[in-house]
């Protein structure tokens, strides 16, 4: 089905993981996808193929997510390729594993923050004037289970739920632009961050049964989530947490 016929994403932190996944199940139901990443060879890999095996419409660009100057330049270049920007993933992070407060050098703090947290700021800032302009959109900001229960590293649990609290304030100032802004809020899933942690013997069965299911997720099932809050079926979902974590912190 082509849920996002016609309309223009731009999805951060897409070389792997969750990010592929999403940027490429949104070019397949029809969006035309700007895919961005620090990583630019991993990135240009899955784009090409995916152009070329699967003809969708994806462009990939190098993007540093804490850079104003990368904002202005990936937002211009959407506008350049499509004309227009509907749709803002920002799901770019970095997990620094699970640092206590006492451990936690100002330098990781900081690096944290800025990518996690001042990165989707950025990019809201940059994009909400195009996503006005196109008549209004809707913006997905990748969060964590960690932003809402405690004990998975401090800087990573204070940026995800400042990520949380911000995508619920732009949702209100931004619902009379026709503006929906939500997080989805992943427990452990299988991706390049995590792969060591889970595929390693002693915290594998640990991570695995911290969810009710009993297993880790896969990248597919935060994407379908994600489809979700892009497509007009979710015309009445702004300012909530989607929570998708087999059932994690319900435990
Ligand atoms: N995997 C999990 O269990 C899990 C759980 C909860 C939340 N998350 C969140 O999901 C999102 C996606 O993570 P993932 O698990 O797919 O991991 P991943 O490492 O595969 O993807 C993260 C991507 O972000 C990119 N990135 C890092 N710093 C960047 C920067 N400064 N500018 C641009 N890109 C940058 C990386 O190159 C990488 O490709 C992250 O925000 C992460 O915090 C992951």
């Amino acid at each position: 089905m082509q849920r996002l016929k016609n309309k223009v994403v731009i999805v951060t932190g897409a070389a792997g993981g969750m990010g592929a996944a999403i940027a490429k199940l949104f070019a397949e139901e029809g969006a035309k996808v700007l895919a961005t990443d620090i990583q630019e060879e991993k990135l240009e890999a899955w784009v090409h193929a995916a152009k070329k095996v699967d003809g969708l419409l994806i462009e990939h660009m190098k993007h540093n997510v804490t850079s104003e100057t990368d904002w202005k330049h990936v937002s211009e270049k959407a506008i350049s390729l499509y004309g227009k920007i509907n749709i803002l993933v920002n799901n770019a992070g970095i997990f620094p594993g699970f640092v206590d407060c006492e451990n936690t050098t100002i330098d990781i703090w900081g690096k944290v923050i800025s990518i996690n947290l001042t990165g989707p700021y950025i990019g809201c800032k940059t994009c909400i004037p195009y996503i006005k302009a196109a008549g209004g959109g809707s913006i997905i900001n990748i969060a964590s289970i960690a932003g809402m229960v405690g004990g998975n590293g401090t800087a990573y649990s204070a940026s995800k739920g400042g990520l949380i609290a911000l995508s619920r304030d732009l949702a209100i100032t931004l619902a009379k632009d026709k503006i929906r802004v939500n997080t989805i809020c992943p427990g452990a899933i299988l991706t390049p961050m995590t792969e060591v942690l889970i595929k390693s013997p002693e915290m594998g069965e640990v991570i695995k049964h911290m969810a009710a299911l009993g297993r880790v997720g896969e990248s597919m099932e935060i994407a379908m989530g994600a489809l979700y809050l892009a497509a007009d079926e979710s015309s009445y979902t702004t300012g909530t947490e989607l929570v998708i974590d087999g059932g994690a912190i319900s435990k």
